[in-house]
């Protein structure tokens, strides 16, 4: 199978709302379509598979990465994308979330929605009639998963299979760490959430991952030993303090985390491996769950798993806009028309 073929010519799903929710192939489907349009954009071409296609963003809560990089990938791909910031629209005060999501659905050709519980992007998808997907949730973080998959193939290990690399998140289990668990284990990685037991992933978590293991290998464990940083081809962290929790003082969870958890110079060197990489979905609070000696390195990968996100978005407006397939045939046939030039 070439990189412009997928094993699935449409989404077996309306909407993208857990990466739970879709099989290995699926995932990896969305995630060629990412890197085949990167390569090209990078290399100068243009596409405007969405043209005239509007992309409403609605943001229950702050954003920089999720807003810029779908709004970039809707004018990349000839399309428009809607910010409708915390506040701004009618929802939560006047109007449910059910009736926004027929009104969007019935104006819009797609939703991206930040929702303050998953209950509501449940709802989004359920009564809007047009795909719908998840900009991050108290349950999850689906779109940042992409992103991160496609970072760490960027930096894989060379000559490692994927049985053979160790995937750690460090810290708070958050949205970020559960969907990192479901997406390192789907791709037959070994996953470690190395964090204390109060905030320990939860079984239903751990659970996926080990499913997952028995269909696509590696393991799935949670540890409070740090033992486990052995072998790290790649430490993972997240804020301390939940961004949907009520605010935690500052010094509840910094004993809960500080010193043990922090992301340091020592943490790096304990997993035994110059080449262990680190990586952040951002933003970071630096001097807590990182040090700046980290994220500046250049074992940090934070920064490219950033612009990820931009890369991740342009295949998931493809994809769940129905035109992932029609896309990669026109890259395709550029190209061979342009190496058909190059030999003449
Ligand atoms: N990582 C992430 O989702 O960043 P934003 O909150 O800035 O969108």
């Amino acid at each position: 199978m070439d990189k412009y073929t997928l094993t699935h010519k449409q989404p077996t799903r309306k909407d993208f709302v857990d990466t739970a929710d879709f099989d290995q192939s699926e995932i990896m489907d969305i995630i060629r379509v990412s890197q085949v349009v990167r390569d090209y954009i990078k290399g100068g071409g243009y596409l405007n598979s969405l043209f005239h296609k509007v992309l409403a963003m609605l943001f229950e809560q702050k954003s920089t990465r999720t807003r810029v990089s779908f709004e970039t990938a809707m004018a990349q791909l000839g399309g428009h994308a809607i910010n409708l910031a915390p506040g701004a629209i009618q929802l939560g005060a006047h109007e449910t979330i059910e009736d926004t999501a027929v009104v969007l659905g019935r104006m819009c050709d797609m939703i991206m929605s930040r929702v303050d519980r998953h209950e509501s992007i449940e709802a989004l998808a359920k009564y809007a009639k047009v795909p719908v997907i998840n900009g991050m949730s108290d349950k999850v973080h689906p779109t940042q998963g992409v992103g991160d998959m496609i970072t760490i193939f960027d930096h894989w290990p060379e000559g490692k299979k994927a049985s053979e690399i160790k995937v750690i998140f460090v810290g708070d289990a958050t949205q970020v760490c559960n969907t990192l668990c479901d997406m390192v284990t789907k791709m037959g990685m070994n996953f470690v959430h190395y964090g204390p037991a109060n905030h320990k992933i939860a079984d239903e978590w751990l659970a996926i991952g080990r499913k997952n293991n028995e269909k696509y290998g590696g393991t799935c464990e949670w540890t409070d030993n740090p033992e486990c940083l052995k072998g790290a081809d790649f430490i993972y962290t997240d804020v301390w303090y939940g961004l949907y929790d009520a605010e935690t003082p500052k010094e509840e969870y910094m004993k809960d985390f500080y010193p043990k958890y922090q992301v340091n110079d020592e943490m790096m060197q304990a997993t035994g491996n110059a080449n262990c990489k680190f990586m952040h979905c951002l933003p970071a609070n630096r001097g807590e769950e990182v040090t700046d000696s980290v994220l500046d390195s250049p074992n940090s990968a934070a920064w490219d798993e950033a612009e990820n996100r931009l890369t991740a978005q342009r295949g998931l407006v493809l994809y769940f806009g129905r035109v992932a397939e029609a896309t990669l045939n026109y890259i395709k046939q550029q190209k061979e028309g342009k190496n058909a030039e190059e030999k003449i």
